[in-house]
């Protein structure tokens, strides 16, 4: 199962950023590096995403996917899906649940999370970098103490240790998988297939402080959020707190 465009180095600054240069190179789709340890991980929303050396696959693949640029939501949605499909796989009978717009759970706590980053030049999405970091060896102990409680590994969860490159090697072919089906019949399975692991479908949910219900995920990966009075208001990004 050796996968030949998978570049593994020791440490870098982020993964995002080699591949990201590796992408304005013309390194094709699909190529991917990991390295084992980041001095510089970049989270959603600016955040950092930090992760002990060795320990936990951080990992980047630049994709070239023919669609629309509204679509490329979805795209980090499908990646959310590929890593939950790793990690059932790996913590079974435990099942993984999403966040959105594209957290991985199990047991209501976080287990990874996915940075996708698009280029557009001349009104076309030229490629995306995505960017997954799963909490594979970490230990409790690893975590912050005040963040303890909301996230976990595969360690944790089962008590083994997984080896990481492999841990990649699964992810990718499950990616794989999933962006040959964009390829034939494009994005529009997505927001479905997705809603299936949804943890908080049908749950409350307070945006800038509106109160409303989760109720479906649009065509181009928004949010749907019904409010008391019927409304439904779309959400693009941003924080969702869940009550
Ligand atoms: C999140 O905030 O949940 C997204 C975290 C994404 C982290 C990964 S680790 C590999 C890649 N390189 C980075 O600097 N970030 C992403």
């Amino acid at each position: 199962m050796h996968r030949p465009n998978l570049v593994m180095v020791e440490s870098t600054e982020s993964t995002q950023d080699m591949a990201g240069k590796m992408a304005a190179e013309g390194f094709p789709s699909g190529a991917a590096v990991m390295a084992l340890r980041q001095t510089r991980g970049r989270g959603r929303s600016g955040s950092e995403w930090i992760s002990p050396p060795g320990k936990n696959l951080s990992l980047s693949v630049i994709l070239r996917p023919v669609i629309e640029i509204r679509h490329a939501p979805l795209i980090g949605m499908l990646a959310s899906i590929a890593v939950a499909t790793v990690v059932d796989l790996a913590c079974e009978p435990y099942q993984a649940f999403l966040k959105w717009p594209n957290d991985v759970l199990i047991q209501n706590r976080k287990i990874a999370g996915i940075l996708s980053e698009a280029r557009i030049t001349d009104s076309s999405l030229e490629f995306i970098v995505l960017g997954v970091g799963i909490n594979v060896n970490s230990s409790v102990d690893d975590f912050p103490v005040e963040m303890s409680d909301s996230l976990t590994s595969m360690s944790i969860i089962t008590g083994r240790t997984f080896d990481l490159r492999i841990t990649a090697e699964r992810f990718l072919e499950a990616l794989g998988e999933l962006i040959a089906r964009v390829e034939t019949e494009g994005p529009s399975f997505v927001p479905s297939v997705w809603e299936k692991r949804w943890a908080h479908k049908g749950h409350s949910l307070v945006r800038d402080g509106i109160k409303g219900t989760a109720t479906g995920i649009d065509s181009d990966g928004a949010l749907l959020m019904k409010l008391p009075g019927g409304e439904i208001v779309r959400i693009s990004s941003g924080a969702i707190l869940a009550t």
